[in-house]
């Protein structure tokens, strides 16, 4: 068995933040997303994983990912040289997974459950094909499945204007090598892709053995702002250790679960829990409050923060409201005048500086 995820595409969704970065780098929890994903493949016992990278962000998602000893997995990277759709991108992989059945995981999808339960489904039943579906308010965002009584998928369908059901196909697919016959036979839809859902499709067309399993914990496809803000939520709530490394002066309190990175250094400040904060860090005179991450080398002076997300190297000084669901992009600066406007709500990009004055 192997694996492979797919950390391609443009992130249209998450701009500015993906103007200067791949969206499936950026950090939930001040890890990045596709991490988790590296992590649940490995934890259901997958080491062979090729991960799909594109010409404009491969290399930061190489350099950054490594070769896979930190994961104690084997880490290949395959260039996919255009966003030509998640079945392209298995076309491509084609090489790295032989005859193997794999599991294809969508490199900004983050799910509760564990994958070693319908890997072993999928296994021992000789599925052709294992799919994941939920429950959503917007399925015309998504693929989604039309399902008998039984809960067999008799449909399809990538993204449709009039969705046939609620179930939403999850970015997380376990294959059989019949997939490839079945993508060499489609076509690519109405958006140019060739889809991995008109894939399974033919599949199901071909009397192949497709079965679907709804999930029922969490779902996130952290490819937008507030999916961002939530995951960061979710995974704080449920995976956060506290674990203070650097340094908090006795004018400051630190309340719950909190994660200070070592160099950090705490002044006059009250941290309420869940709440991550990274390594070599200035903090002076703020509140900290539930559900933040604020990543390495961020100095926050004056701030009030709740349920935010801050990235590396930002600086956000005398803001005398308090910061909610906000993105503060890479290197960002921010600061205001002693004046109170009465609420912000912000998603900076990468480099911005913004002046309240
Ligand atoms: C892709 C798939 C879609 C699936 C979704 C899950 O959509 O095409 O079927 O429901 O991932 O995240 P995309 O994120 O490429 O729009």
């Amino acid at each position: 068995m192997k694996a492979i995820i797919l950390s391609g595409g443009k992130g249209t969704r998450l701009r500015p933040l993906t103007y200067t970065g791949a969206k499936q780098l950026v950090p939930v929890a001040n890890k990045p997303i596709l991490w988790y994903g590296i992590e649940a493949i490995v934890a259901a016992g997958i080491t062979d994983i090729g991960i799909i990278i594109s010409p404009e962000t491969g290399e930061e998602v190489k350099a950054k990912t490594g070769n896979g000893d930190r994961f104690g997995a084997n880490i290949s990277y395959i260039l996919q040289d255009s966003p030509a759709g998640l079945a392209h991108a298995v076309k491509v992989a084609r090489p790295f997974l032989g005859d193997a059945p794999f599991v294809m995981y969508l490199g900004d999808n983050l799910i509760q459950n564990e994958l070693g339960g319908l890997l072993t489904d999928f296994k021992e039943q000789h599925m052709d094909g294992l799919i994941m579906l939920r429950p959503v308010a917007n399925p015309s965002a998504f693929g989604v499945a039309e399902v008998d009584a039984q809960g067999r998928v008799m449909r399809l369908v990538e993204k449709p204007k009039v969705p046939p059901s609620n179930l939403a196909l999850v970015g997380i697919y376990f294959f059989a090598p019949t997939i490839h016959e079945a993508i060499d036979r489609i076509q690519p839809s109405a958006r140019g892709e060739l889809e991995i859902t008109d894939a399974i499709q033919e599949l199901i067309h071909q009397q192949k053995r497709v079965e679907a399993r709804q999930i029922e914990g969490w779902w996130l496809d952290t490819g937008k702002k507030d999916d961002l803000l939530e995951a960061n939520q979710i995974i704080l709530d449920t995976c956060l250790q506290s674990d203070v490394c650097g340094e908090v002066d006795e004018r400051s309190q630190v309340f719950g679960r909190v994660q200070i990175g070592a160099g950090s250094r705490l002044i006059n400040c009250t941290v309420r829990g869940p709440v991550s904060i990274g390594k070599d860090c200035h903090l002076e005179n703020c509140f900290i409050g539930p559900y933040s991450s604020v990543a390495n080398n961020v100095t926050l002076v004056e701030v009030e923060l709740e349920h935010s997300v801050i990235l590396q190297g930002a600086k956000v000084t005398g803001i005398h409201q308090r910061i909610v669901d906000s993105v503060i992009g890479q290197r960002a600066q921010l600061k205001t005048a002693p004046q109170r406007p009465k609420a912000l709500r912000f998603m900076i990009g990468d480099d911005c500086q913004i002046e309240l004055a």
